[in-house]
């Protein structure tokens, strides 16, 4: 794993007592009597995508952003590294560097990749998505999935997946968008307890793609999958209790729980919704 140095935030965060890490997913399936030095890159993916919609929206992301295989992708806020594996098994001759500003996540992105045997086609690397180490039009394609919602400064890492992309080269993010009806102290509650800060609306968004650059190629609504996929997501990770104390220590789960339980019933309440986006430099 390589390291962006000088602008790495504290790594006390919400990602230290996340639910989806590595040694959780090593534990699991280890709990189901899987042999940890024969896993497939599919023996893991129940456990390690990180967004909502599990592979299919993955697949459906990179369709709309145009994926080719032999093109050089990012996955901005990559996380475990989940779909940077996935679309990788596909596009064998495609190059991925999964980015995130955990080094948590990027070591387990790493650890994960070596079980299965993916870590010289994927590069797990560590930095900050708002001032990213990586050479101007130099990348073909820019993914992200349910993480510019973290990033204080939207504009930022609009200007800076516009600077990395070659001409022509696309962004294709998915992200909650902010409702007319979310108000200050709803804001307040999702930035203390899960770390969602500066929420967009689709309006707001778009006012920054022009900014930085960034032609709209498409918008799609996802708020009405969104709240079933959250409402089972919410059960999945109350379902996880067990596993997750041992990994992480009594009473993290159950804080993360109750801010989740926060985040869900807004999305339930059509506060927050989802939107996909594919954007084109230039
Ligand atoms: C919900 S997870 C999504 C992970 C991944 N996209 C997936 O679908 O499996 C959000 C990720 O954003 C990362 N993140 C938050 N702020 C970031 C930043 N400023 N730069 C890079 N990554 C960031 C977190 O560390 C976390 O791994």
């Amino acid at each position: 794993m390589n390291q962006q140095d000088g602008t790495i935030a504290s790594s006390a965060s919400l990602y230290d007592r996340h639910p989806i890490n590595a040694d959780q997913i090593l534990l699991t399936l280890k709990e189901q009597g899987r042999n940890l030095d024969q896993l497939r890159p599919v023996d893991l993916r129940p456990h390690d995508q990180d967004h909502y919609g599990g592979e299919a929206a993955v697949f459906d992301l990179a369709a709309a952003a145009g994926l080719q295989d032999g093109d050089r992708v990012i996955d901005i806020c990559a996380g475990v590294g989940g779909p940077s594996r996935l679309l990788a098994e596909k596009f064998t001759h495609a190059r991925f560097l999964a980015f995130d500003l955990h080094g948590g996540r990027c070591h387990g992105a790493q650890r994960l990749n070596a079980v299965v045997g993916m870590d010289r086609q994927i590069d797990a690397i560590q930095g900050d998505a708002q001032a990213m180490p990586f050479a101007d039009n130099s990348l073909d394609i820019a993914l992200s999935q349910e993480a510019f919602l973290h990033i204080p400064d939207k504009q930022a890492v609009l200007n800076e997946a516009a600077r990395i992309l070659k001409p022509g080269g696309r962004l294709g993010f998915t992200d909650l968008i902010a409702g007319p009806a979310l108000d200050e102290t709803d804001r307040a509650a999702l930035e203390a307890g899960i770390e969602m800060r500066t929420l967009q609306t689709v309006p707001d968004y778009k006012a920054k793609f022009r900014a930085a650059g960034l032609s709209l190629v498409s918008h799609d609504d996802l708020s009405p999958q969104w709240v079933t996929i959250l409402t089972e997501r919410l059960e999945w990770y109350r379902a996880m209790n067990r596993g997750t104390r041992q990994t992480l220590g009594d009473g993290v789960h159950e804080r993360y729980m109750d801010d989740y339980e926060t985040f869900v019933g807004l999305v339930q309440a059509g506060r927050l919704g989802g939107g996909r986006f594919v954007l084109r430099k230039g």
